[in-house]
């Protein structure tokens, strides 16, 4: 938890795992973390919002969930195998966003965002939106998308003991204290009440 972390509590940052990241994401996971609905409606919610051009997927895996591919989709992860297998990416990085150190692009190069089901692995969130606000052109969104399923010991401890309408709260603060973002927009894209992984999203448009 860094001294600008706002006004979350001590612990909030904490996780059970505390190893380097890179360890608990060395063994290759060509897996998906949600089911076919919930992935489906990020798929929808991408194309709704008209995600195209130069697009940075951070905290990739082996699939970005777009129902066609961005004209060049750069991935940020912590896998290499799983990166190099994603056919929607024309370029892929490693990087570990919990070390501390910036996103590796040229400030005002993407033309929009995404994190799907990973924002609670995040220990620096404020650090790592206002670098993702960097290096987005003004207007672009970062789309963070989530369900309730997590590798526990990994998810910082406030999102463990959170209930879903609070991971909303908590990411929609991300981008308020992170600042310079227009209003984060909340929903859940999935039908309420329905059997399956419930997918819900928060995204906001870098200010012009
Ligand atoms: C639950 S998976 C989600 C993968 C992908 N976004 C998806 O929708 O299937 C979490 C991913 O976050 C990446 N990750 C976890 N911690 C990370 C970190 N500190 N820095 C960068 N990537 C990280 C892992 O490599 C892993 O692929």
């Amino acid at each position: 938890m860094t001294a600008d972390a706002g006004p979350f509590p001590p612990g909030f940052f904490e996780r059970a795992d505390p190893s380097p990241d890179r360890d608990f994401y060395g063994p290759t996971r060509l897996v998906t973390h949600i089911d076919e609905r919930a992935i489906d409606a990020v798929g929808s919610l991408y194309a709704e919002l008209g995600i195209r051009g130069r697009v940075l997927d951070l905290m990739a895996s082996w699939v970005s969930h777009f129902r066609s591919a961005p004209e060049t989709l750069v991935l940020l992860g912590l896998n290499p195998e799983e990166l190099s297998v994603n056919r929607q990416a024309r370029g892929a990085v490693v990087a570990d966003l919990n070390a501390g150190a910036g996103l590796p692009f040229r400030s005002e190069t993407y033309d929009a965002a995404t994190c799907c089901v990973s924002v609670d692995y995040l220990t620096d969130p404020l650090h790592v939106f206002s670098e993702v606000r960097r290096v987005l052109r003004g207007g672009a969104p970062f789309v963070c998308t989530f369900s309730n399923r997590c590798f526990p010991t990994k998810a910082i401890r406030g999102w463990l003991y959170s209930t879903d309408a609070e991971h909303c709260a908590i990411v929609a603060r991300y981008f308020e204290l992170s600042g310079g973002w227009e209003r984060p927009v909340v929903q859940q894209r999935t039908p309420v009440g329905q059997p399956g992984d419930p997918l819900f999203a928060v995204w906001a448009r870098k200010r012009r």
